[in-house]
């Protein structure tokens, strides 16, 4: 079962997004092992994006994360990191695939509502930072053997 880190953005907060997200989530089979609503401050943020940082765009990204609180979680699952970046979509949503998250709910890419992790070192390194481990909350649902083959 894998694990990843999922942030609703300053704007899916403002905009009154988190439930709508979270339900496509849970109602992809996706299974929630922890949640904190978080006001992020600088260094969590440059701590984040430290692989971003230099890009043009870093420093408007820095902002926004830090503009408003964001909805932290992890969520596990079979192959939950591409699962989730597929219900997310593309970072663009202009090129999100109808259905998508980003696609339904957003236009630009600065502010694109979601981040999740983008591969298991990122996921393991990205639940660290956000999460101590007594945070995180092993647990079964009665539906697993419905969603989960295995
Ligand atoms: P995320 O990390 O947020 O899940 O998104 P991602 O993997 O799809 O995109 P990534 O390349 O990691 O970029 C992180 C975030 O930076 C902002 N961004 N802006 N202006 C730009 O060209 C640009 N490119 C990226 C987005 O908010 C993106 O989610
Ligand atoms: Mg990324």
């Amino acid at each position: 079962m894998e694990r990843t880190l999922v942030l609703l953005k300053p704007d899916a907060v403002q905009r009154g997004l988190i439930g709508t997200i979270i339900n496509r989530l849970e109602l992809r089979g996706l299974r929630l092992v922890g949640a904190k609503f978080v006001a992020v401050d600088q260094t969590l943020a440059e701590r984040h994006y430290a692989i971003h940082k230099g890009k043009p765009f870093y420093e408007g990204l820095i902002q926004y994360i830090t503009s408003s609180p964001v909805m932290a979680m992890v969520w596990e699952g079979p192959q939950a990191i591409a699962a989730v970046r597929q219900t997310m979509g593309a970072t663009r949503p202009i090129e999100a695939s109808p259905g998508s998250v980003r696609h339904d709910f957003g236009l630009e890419v600065g502010r694109n509502l979601t981040h999740a992790s983008d591969g298991p070192e990122t996921a393991d390194e990205e639940i660290a930072l956000w999460f101590q481990p007594d945070e995180i909350v092993s647990w079964s649902r009665d539906t697993d053997r419905w969603i989960f083959e295995g």
